[in-house]
């Protein structure tokens, strides 16, 4: 069984599956299980650690895999985006910010440019800047995103743009996601939360389980472990992460004493996930395991097809 879109077409994939190239989890060894799955797997390269990308390049071998950069990261490191295309990636996915002064680079070096917007006005900049790909993100989604939800933006953007495979992003973790995605008219999903609890995931265990356990109900967006971390993110974006003991104490507050972020730090290295964020999004709460992100895949096509044909039998027989 197989769903064949204009996403599959244009990537030569099997399966209109994208794992989100998450800061930090999504490494050498879970996008090159998503590929290996069908699907395609991008390297969450972030905000553009050289040594970190080299290294998880290395870990994913031989798979065919994309990579992830975060866009207003990548202005200030330019030439990273030499180590990627080097590795001649499938595809370079550009996220927040302006796709426009890298994407004839990507393209000439024949890789497939997706770009990642939270609006419609950034969908149309990112179609004439060159993307061959939109992803559609809703503000459901974990990690950083924006504030329009994804069961409007997705067909507003589809409309707007139909000569190019759009993406659903946010919110997706299950058949019932992908069958919904693909009514909006996207021509697939990018899941970032449902591969976070996965075996291959970089993320600490004690993130995995609890994404495993818990409602969307403890989500938060937020700025606090933003300013935890010292990143100088761009106002219009927040960070959905779960609800813990230092996001209730700090968020709100403009500037972290020293004393909270030497506490963080610490945290973050011993994975204390009271104080270091569990970053994912409200998908959590359909999350009810930590399976191989190869089972995520035939699971999610084998539910999407069977409430595909469940909606067409609604329909009655002609
Ligand atoms: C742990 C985590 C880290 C993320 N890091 C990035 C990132 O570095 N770059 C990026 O473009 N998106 C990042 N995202 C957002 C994803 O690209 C994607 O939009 C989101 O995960 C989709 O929503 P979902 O989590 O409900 O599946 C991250 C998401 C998560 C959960």
């Amino acid at each position: 069984m197989a769903i064949r879109t204009a996403l599959t077409e244009r990537l030569g994939i099997e399966h209109p599956i994208l794992c989100a190239p998450m800061a930090r989890v999504s490494g050498g060894k879970l996008a090159a299980a998503v590929s290996e799955g069908g699907g395609l797997g991008l390297l969450g390269g972030a905000y553009c650690d050289e040594s970190w990308i080299t290294e998880q390049l290395q870990v994913a071998g031989n798979a065919r895999i994309g990579i992830g950069l975060i866009t207003w990261r990548l202005a200030q490191l330019p030439n990273v985006l030499d180590l990627v295309l080097d590795r001649s990636p499938a595809a370079v996915m550009l996220s927040f910010g302006d796709e426009q002064p890298f994407a004839t680079r990507i393209k000439d070096a024949g890789s497939v440019l997706i770009a990642q917007v939270q609006s419609l006005e950034q969908a149309k900049l990112a179609a004439d800047a060159g993307a061959d790909i939109i992803v559609a993100q809703g503000g459901e989604a974990g990690g950083h995103g924006a504030q329009r939800g994804a069961f409007s933006l997705v067909p507003e953007v589809v409309d707007a743009l139909p000569d190019l495979p759009v993406v659903a992003a946010g919110g997706i973790a299950d058949g019932r996601g992908l069958a919904a995605a693909l009514a909006l008219g996207a021509s697939g999903v990018l899941l970032g939360t449902r591969f976070v609890a996965t075996e291959e995931s970089l993320a600490p265990e004690g993130a995995k389980a609890a994404v495993a356990a818990e409602s969307g109900d403890v989500t938060v967006k937020g700025s606090v472990f933003d300013k935890a971390r010292r990143f100088d993110w761009p106002a219009a974006y927040s960070l959905r992460t779960f609800r813990n003991a230092f996001s209730e104490r700090w968020e709100g507050t403009d500037t972290l004493p020293e004393s909270a972020i030497a506490e963080f730090e610490d945290a973050v290295a011993r994975a204390d996930m009271n104080v270091a964020p569990v970053v994912a999004g409200e998908a959590a709460g359909i999350i009810r395991d930590v399976p191989s992100a190869k089972d995520v895949i035939p699971r999610l096509v084998a539910e999407a097809e069977e409430k595909l044909r469940g909606a067409a039998a609604l329909c009655g027989t002609p």
